[in-house]
């Protein structure tokens, strides 16, 4: 006679090292990016008070920050501008000598190996915010690309290895994909913020990098965070334009969709963990209500099993120092 039976699954969860090998998800310093904001005005290095730990690097101390990153292993930096000018086209965006060229300039020339990606779009160099040109009140798209493709052709002329763009016009991966081909930049590639949602956890980032909108929003643009199947064809028409990597943005209410575009495109997918999402957990830990360390890695490690291939993330630093601790 068979007996009632039912399955043991704590057979191989008994000890640490029964754990360790049969974990399907790891994390490691190879997965991150790290996010840094250079500014043009003021000789000062400036906290961001909303993302305690995030700080607004001038020139002349930016390699400091850099230097840490470069000594924890992680492969990466994205790099935000805070030009000390505006105006209606974001013409410091595409100046030669911009604030996010000349950072470039100094870094790659301190830290070549260092893989130096530049965020392309127009916010933070324009006087109204928004991430491409206005006409009559509306975001003009098609005159917003050439801008564009102008800004990141002079990062790589910078020494920009990789061209991020964020701005969300359509079109925008099939003209600076151009522009940088008929620069001669053919082996840059284009990590598109393909699928970028209109997010309310974009907040404090917008205080780090002085990029809100001075009027309306940017639900023209970004994507409604109803949807899903949109985010599959924002994802296509990106591919077909030649990104090589995807970006899912935010991250942690977004772990679904990281999944789908994940299984659709089979290029490499990045989870941009968002400003918001940092500021979230340095509060509640500022307050002694969770364990950061704890927190942290485990939100990062649910991204990895979400489908990203990698992580841009303001946690980049103390997560390497705590996965370090551990070993
Ligand atoms: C600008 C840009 C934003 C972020 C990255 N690039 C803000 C926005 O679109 O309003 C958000 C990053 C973050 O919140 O950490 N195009
Ligand atoms: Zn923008």
């Amino acid at each position: 006679m068979s007996e009632l039976t039912f399955d043991r699954h704590r057979r191989l969860r008994q000890s640490s090292s029964i754990r360790r090998m049969i974990r399907e998800t790891t994390l490691s310093h190879d997965d991150f990016i790290y996010p840094i904001f250079v500014k043009e005005s003021g000789s000062e290095v400036t906290e961001v008070a909303s993302m305690p730990g995030v700080f607004q690097w001038p020139l002349h101390e930016v390699l400091s920050e850099v230097k840490e990153v470069v000594e924890l292993g992680i492969p990466s930096i994205i790099l935000f501008g805070l030009p000390a000018e505006k105006d209606a086209e974001g013409s410091q965006a595409f100046h030669d000598h911009g604030i996010v060229q000349e950072a470039t300039r100094v870094i790659k020339e301190a830290y070549p190996e260092l893989t130096v990606i530049a965020d392309t779009c127009l916010c933070q160099f324009t006087d109204h915010g928004h991430c491409g040109v206005i006409k009559d009140g509306e975001i003009d798209n098609d005159p917003s690309l050439s801008i564009l493709a102008q800004t990141a052709v002079s990062q790589a002329k910078a020494g920009a290895d990789i061209i991020a763009p964020s701005n969300m016009m359509d079109g925008f991966v099939n003209a600076i994909r151009h522009g940088l081909d008929e620069a001669g930049f053919t082996h840059v590639p284009i990590m598109a913020y393909s699928v970028k949602y209109a997010s309310a956890f974009y907040g404090p980032f917008r205080d780090a990098a002085h990029g809100a909108p001075s009027f309306g929003d940017r639900k023209t643009y970004q994507m409604d965070p109803a949807n899903r199947e949109e985010a599959i064809r924002e994802a296509q028409s990106d591919l077909e334009e030649g990104a090589d990597f995807l970006i899912v943005k935010p991250a942690l209410s977004y772990l679904d969709i990281i999944r789908e575009v994940k299984d659709y495109s089979g290029v490499p997918l990045v989870a941009y963990n968002v400003s918001g999402e940092y500021a979230m957990v340095k509060a509640a830990a500022l307050n002694g209500w969770i364990n950061e360390r704890e927190v942290v890695l485990e939100k990062l490690l649910s991204m990895k099993r979400a489908g990203a291939d990698l992580i841009l993330t303001y946690h980049a630093k103390d997560a390497v120092k705590w996965m370090n601790e551990s070993n």
